[in-house]
């Protein structure tokens, strides 16, 4: 892919498509995409607000989502970005030129571009967690500890802002280096050989998580649905999580689109990122909640849940503190990969709009997310009683860092996919359609149904109930 990270670097408008330069193959597509979803989405989100949603009811709510809602808005994404063959807002602006539509529709990619911007600022200090447990690990201070003093260790970092700010800075610095160089054909090589072994090592702690004894009660806790347990705002937080986790909304499925080339098949691509998805954050959970109930913790911890238990597990396990270390090393290489798609969109619209050049507009758009994240960082001390919307309903009891996440991935997210998913489904040709996807008419008509009817009432549906 050097000749498409070499053109998004002069960043033009108006290139035509194949100047742009294409992925090298089917797989460099997927690798990159897959690169921005796995993430932090996966391993620290996913088992912490399924514990605090009462477990298989909210699972199997956000399996749909994702088979339901997520698929078929990547494939609108991914179509959108091959045939406008820009950044967001230009493919966007592009084809609804094309389409004969105003070109206010390229304002939906705008909503991405202010969701990247926030989602990143507090991605960021999580991403710096990550970094610090890679010393706490490497100096084998997890080693044979009690599920007490591995909870002292992570509330000793939560309450030292000094820590936090520095870790968060080295990540944010990590994902600026890549977006402002644009070596994005070094990043394919790094996600094929970091994503596999991430997975190895997912399965390692899978099989400790094994011999805990707890195992049955875990799977049972995960795919045993209690609807009792399962609120509307649960709804609301697995169908966001599909998209935060899917790296759907808000532009990055079509930035990474747009390099697709034509007889790479939509469908195919997208149910393999998909899966693969899924499948590490499946077994994200299966290898933490038998290490949950092994030790008394709280399934519903919240966002501190992977940090108070994985380490108990590299603490206890043979070899842990290698074991250990390497996780939270992939951990980070997870998390960067996401984070420079997050950064990436951002970039490329403050080059084709304000024509900045490429290190200037990520040196910017980094500063403001960095001191966004500051905000998040003393949102979990310092400001820990900060709840600036708090006087509504929906919002009590939130810090700046919940907010954030709050508004990103159930709202923005959502907000981003649906007006896409309204894009695609109803102001585009059913002809233009059917040529970029090459499906079968069946499964064709299928997608295209879903997307028209179902994925703009689920989500409005979803938004209405927890809004009122
Ligand atoms: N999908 C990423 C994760 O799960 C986060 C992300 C969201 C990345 C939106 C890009 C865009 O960690």
């Amino acid at each position: 892919m050097s000749n498409a990270s070499s053109s998004a670097e002069g960043g033009a408008m108006g290139q035509a498509t194949a100047k742009r330069g294409l992925w090298s193959s089917r797989l460099a597509f997927i690798l990159a995409a897959t690169g921005s979803a796995v993430g932090l989405g996966n391993i620290w989100k996913f088992p912490y607000i399924t514990g605090e949603n009462g477990g298989g009811a909210f699972v199997l709510v956000y399996l749909l989502c994702i088979a339901a809602v997520g698929l078929p808005i990547m494939m609108a994404e991914v179509l959108v970005g091959r045939r406008g063959g820009h950044s967001p807002v230009n493919s966007m602006r592009a084809i609804a030129s094309q389409e004969g539509l105003k070109p206010a529709w390229r304002w939906v990619a705008a909503v991405g571009v202010l969701a990247g911007f926030l989602i990143l600022s507090f991605y960021s200090v999580i991403g710096g967690w990550a970094i610090s447990y890679v010393g706490t690990a490497a100096t084998g201070q997890l080693a044979g500890q009690s599920a007490e003093s591995i909870g002292a260790i992570f509330s000793g970092l939560l309450g030292d802002p000094m820590k936090l700010l520095l870790w968060h800075t080295l990540f944010m610095a990590l994902v600026m280096v890549v977006v402002a160089r644009g070596v994005r054909s070094g990043l394919e090589r790094a996600v094929s050989i970091l994503m596999p072994a991430l997975f190895v090592l997912l399965l390692i702690v899978v099989g400790y998580a094994m011999t805990t004894g707890h195992f049955g009660q875990a799977v049972a806790f995960l795919f045993q649905p209690d609807f009792s347990k399962l609120t509307t705002s649960g709804v609301l937080v697995a169908l966001g999580h599909a998209f935060f986790t899917l790296s759907l909304g808000m532009g990055v499925m079509m930035a990474y689109g747009s390099y697709l080339p034509k007889n790479i098949s939509i469908a195919k691509t997208s149910v393999t990122v998909s899966i693969m998805d899924t499948a590490v954050a499946l077994l994200a959970g299966l290898a933490i909640f038998p290490i949950v109930f092994a030790n008394g913790l709280e399934p519903g911890a919240g966002p501190g849940l992977i940090f108070q238990t994985l380490p108990l597990a590299f603490g206890q396990m043979p070899m842990g503190s290698l074991f250990g270390t390497l996780f939270f090393v992939l951990l980070i290489f997870a998390a960067w990969t996401s984070g420079i798609s997050l950064l990436e969109p951002i970039v490329e619209w403050l080059e084709e709009q304000k024509g900045m050049n490429r290190t200037v507009s990520t040196v910017g758009a980094g500063i403001v997310c960095w001191l966004l994240g500051v905000a998040s960082v003393l949102s979990l001390n310092l400001w820990s009683d900060v709840t600036p919307l708090g006087m509504f309903t929906m919002f009590e009891g939130k810090t700046i860092f919940d907010l954030l996440d709050f508004l990103t991935a159930n709202i923005l997210l959502p907000l981003g996919g649906l007006l896409v998913a309204v894009f695609v489904g109803w102001t585009m040709s059913r002809k233009a359609l059917e040529s970029e996807l090459d499906m079968s008419p069946g499964t064709f008509s299928i997608w295209y149904r879903v997307l028209r009817y179902f994925t703009p009432v689920a989500v409005a549906v979803v938004f209405v109930y927890n809004l009122v």
